[in-house]
């Protein structure tokens, strides 16, 4: 189902928004809540998309849900009846390739589909199914309908380095690790503070999980259970969103709760161009604009770095600092979706050619050598934007497009909404919040 925004824009937003919970959060401990027995209320869970269709998925398998309140949800999977994910509902849902460990640990195997590309990337899971056979699953791939099927034979354990890392995955092999009878060791982790939060869930239910520097340990752990519900940490995506936007339409937000140290690389840079930041209280900030904006390079990078999903937002306040601005992607190889559309907004960007000396380690994704790449941008920052028809194709473009359709003069049509709303709650209700022209239609 599509929908579209009509946008009028040219306002200064003004106000206080208030963050919901990390989709990239919210997901995880749904998936990882199936490992529990009896109840689990998980508090502070989005009501986005993506979550909306877990949900649906997860009952397909046999699991009880209920929102008690509008961010409390209510889990049981005692009675889990199915150990095949249905396709479609996998071809909504990228992360549902992590149900191999809930599924693993009731049935002994399951059926996965392969979740694909996307459009931020080919986005294989390559790395994180040879964790899955090196810690001793059997798993077989079936190329005539795209599902993996994955068996235990003995209870995993043993060591698995990822060869670069992965989010998702460090989250699924430790999963996995949870039904080991001895250790399991996984190197070379992704240090998101996202992970960090699914492993204080995991650990708040009794498993015995301890994190090193780019390491976790994951010990024979009791049954999971819930003790007391679990809030889940805010959504530091949305936070880059509006804060961005406050200062490129020259006016003053101010964003909480957050945890200062989850978006100090944020923080810095922002600095850098002149921007407003201010610390109000513990868990809040206020941007602002205070006169221009100055072109600052960016270049992406997973946790502690600048976050590949920060830039689209990033290029939007670049477009209103005079002058030249590089955007450089690391993680995805394919995040540049935006710029077309902007175009149609009267930005100016050129993709650039950035030479980098060994781009197999370089690059987060698989590189390959004879493959042309678009990796970076230069935006020549400065101009007037004018209203357009703009389209949305993935994610965090679609609430960049959003966003620069409110800096824009004049009506803006924004098509394919509902993949921004995958992953921003109530987006329209807090930009009008703040002032912003924006209505569903
Ligand atoms: N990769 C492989 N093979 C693998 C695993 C990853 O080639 O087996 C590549 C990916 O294609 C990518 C890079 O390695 O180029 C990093 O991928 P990673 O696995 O770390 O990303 P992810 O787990 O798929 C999560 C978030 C993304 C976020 C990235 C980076 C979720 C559901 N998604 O993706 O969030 O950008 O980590 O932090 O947690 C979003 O919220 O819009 C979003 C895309």
């Amino acid at each position: 189902m599509s929908s579209s925004y009509l946008i009028k824009g040219g306002k200064p937003l003004k106000g206080e928004v208030v963050l919901s919970g990390a989709k990239n959060v919210a997901l995880k401990t749904i998936i990882a809540s199936l490992m529990f027995k009896g109840d689990v209320v998980l508090e502070n869970i989005p009501k986005i998309n993506d979550v909306l269709d877990l949900i649906e998925l997860i009952k397909s398998l046999g699991a009880k849900v209920e929102f008690k309140e509008k961010n409390t949800l209510v889990i049981n999977s005692d009675n889990l009846q199915n150990n095949r994910v249905d396709l479609l509902f996998s071809s909504k849902i990228r992360v549902s390739f992590m149900l191999f460990a809930p599924l693993l640990r009731r049935f002994g195997e399951c059926f996965v589909p392969n979740p694909g590309g996307c459009r931020i990337g080919a986005r294989p899971i390559d790395r994180i199914i040879k964790g899955l056979v090196a810690l001793g699953i059997k798993v077989d791939y079936d190329s005539e309908t795209g599902y993996y099927h994955a068996k235990i034979i003995n209870k995993p354990k043993g060591k698995y380095r990822f060869e670069k890392p992965s989010h998702t995955g460090t989250e699924l092999l430790m999963l996995i690790g949870l039904m080991t009878d001895e250790k399991v060791e996984i190197d070379n982790i992704a240090n998101e503070p996202e992970i960090d939060d699914l492993v204080l869930y995991l650990i708040s239910a009794g498993a015995n999980i301890q994190e090193e520097r780019n390491k976790i340990i994951i010990s024979k752990s009791p049954q999971l259970k819930q003790r007391e519900s679990f809030v889940i940490m805010s959504d530091r995506n949305e936070l880059v969103t509006y804060a961005t936007l406050a200062v490129a339409s020259q006016g003053s937000v101010i964003i909480g709760p957050i945890k200062e140290d989850l978006i100090i690389s944020f923080l810095e840079i922002m600095r850098k161009t002149g921007a407003g930041v201010e610390k109000i209280a513990k868990d809040k900030f206020r941007f602002f604009y205070q006169g221009k904006v100055r072109p600052v390079d960016i270049e992406t990078s997973p946790h502690p770095g600048f976050m590949t999903d920060w830039q689209p937002s990033w290029a939007i306040l670049m477009l209103t600092a005079k002058g030249e601005s590089v955007i450089h992607e690391r993680v995805f190889e394919n995040r540049f979706s935006y710029v077309e559309e902007l175009k149609k907004l009267g930005a100016k960007i050129d993709f650039t050619d950035t030479k980098v000396e060994n781009p197999e380690n370089f690059y987060h994704f698989n590189f390959e050598e004879n493959k042309e790449y678009q990796q970076t941008i230069k935006i020549h920052g400065g101009n007037e934007l004018h209203n357009a028809i703009l389209s949305i194709s993935d994610l965090r473009a679609g609430a960049a497009l959003a966003c620069a359709a409110l800096l824009a003069s004049g009506e803006s049509i924004v098509n394919g909404t509902s993949i921004l709303e995958r992953g921003y709650e109530d987006f329209v209700e807090k930009i009008r919040k703040l002032g912003g022209e924006i209505k569903k239609v």
